[in-house]
């Protein structure tokens, strides 16, 4: 089977009901992003950041798969698809998908403030100041926040490296090192890239679908037929 990568952003989880962060009305005209998306932030006032990844959990866990994410997930019985998405949901596993690396973290998470190796699964609840790990340090969302290191590129650049066809899905392509997770694809590789709004100054190897995530996997699906 060839193997399809996938880089999914915000965008793929727009038609769930979830918002993205730059488009209009996106999170970051409602928030400061250092203040709720940063390790600075942390340390300045933990309560806050902990009740904005509250408000983001408990949205998330009110939304469904949207059409995109099932197709890609269906996908898998032609192609090993692989999903590299920087969205803190768990809309792709649960359309399906059976490999997905998330780069930024997931919001069902929580893990230990002082020991990034103490990871606890939360589903759906709240983590409150004073909740501790094993250790005794406060509990904090299994997030990667600006001015952390991102440690599952490790796991998917090797991914893009080896793809046979790679998709770009729902994302501005602002934020590295995601961003640059493109320029690994190889040589001949076809690149597809899914966005109503799709970025400027694109590498023109990109094929562009400039369509919703839904519609465009649809496309995305009807023209990889010929590459089974
Ligand atoms: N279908 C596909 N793409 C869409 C849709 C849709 N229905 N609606 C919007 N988009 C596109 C927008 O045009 C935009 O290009 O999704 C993209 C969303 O971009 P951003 O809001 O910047 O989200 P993203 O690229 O995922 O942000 C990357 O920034 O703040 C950090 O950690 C956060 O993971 C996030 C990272």
């Amino acid at each position: 089977m060839k193997k399809l990568v996938v880089l999914t952003g915000a965008g793929m989880s727009a038609e769930s009901g979830i918002r993205t962060f730059r488009d209009s009305n996106g999170l970051w005209e409602e928030y400061d992003v250092m203040e709720v998306a940063s390790i600075e932030g942390w340390h300045k006032n933990p309560e806050l950041m902990l009740r904005f990844y509250n408000e983001r959990r408990k949205q998330m866990f009110s939304c469904q798969p949207n059409k995109g994410h099932l197709l890609l997930a269906a996908l898998e019985k032609e192609f090993e698809v692989c999903i590299i998405t920087q969205n803190i949901d768990n809309l792709h596993e649960q359309a399906g998908s059976t490999k997905v690396v998330h780069l930024h973290g997931e919001l069902s998470k929580a893990r230990s403030s002082a020991d990034p190796t103490l990871i606890y699964a939360i589903g759906n609840r709240d983590i409150l100041m004073g909740e501790k790990c094993a250790k005794g340090s406060q509990l904090r969302p299994f997030i990667v926040w600006f001015g952390e290191e991102v440690p599952a590129m490790a796991e998917a650049v090797p991914l893009v490296e080896s793809a046979d066809i790679l998709c770009i899905i729902g994302t501005s392509l602002n934020v590295y090192p995601a961003a640059g997770l493109l320029h690994y694809a190889p040589n001949g590789c076809p690149v597809f890239l899914i966005d109503p709004n799709p970025p400027k100054d694109l590498p023109r190897r990109i094929q562009v679908i400039a369509k919703g995530a839904g519609e465009g996997v649809e496309e995305l699906a009807n023209k990889l037929i010929i590459l089974i």
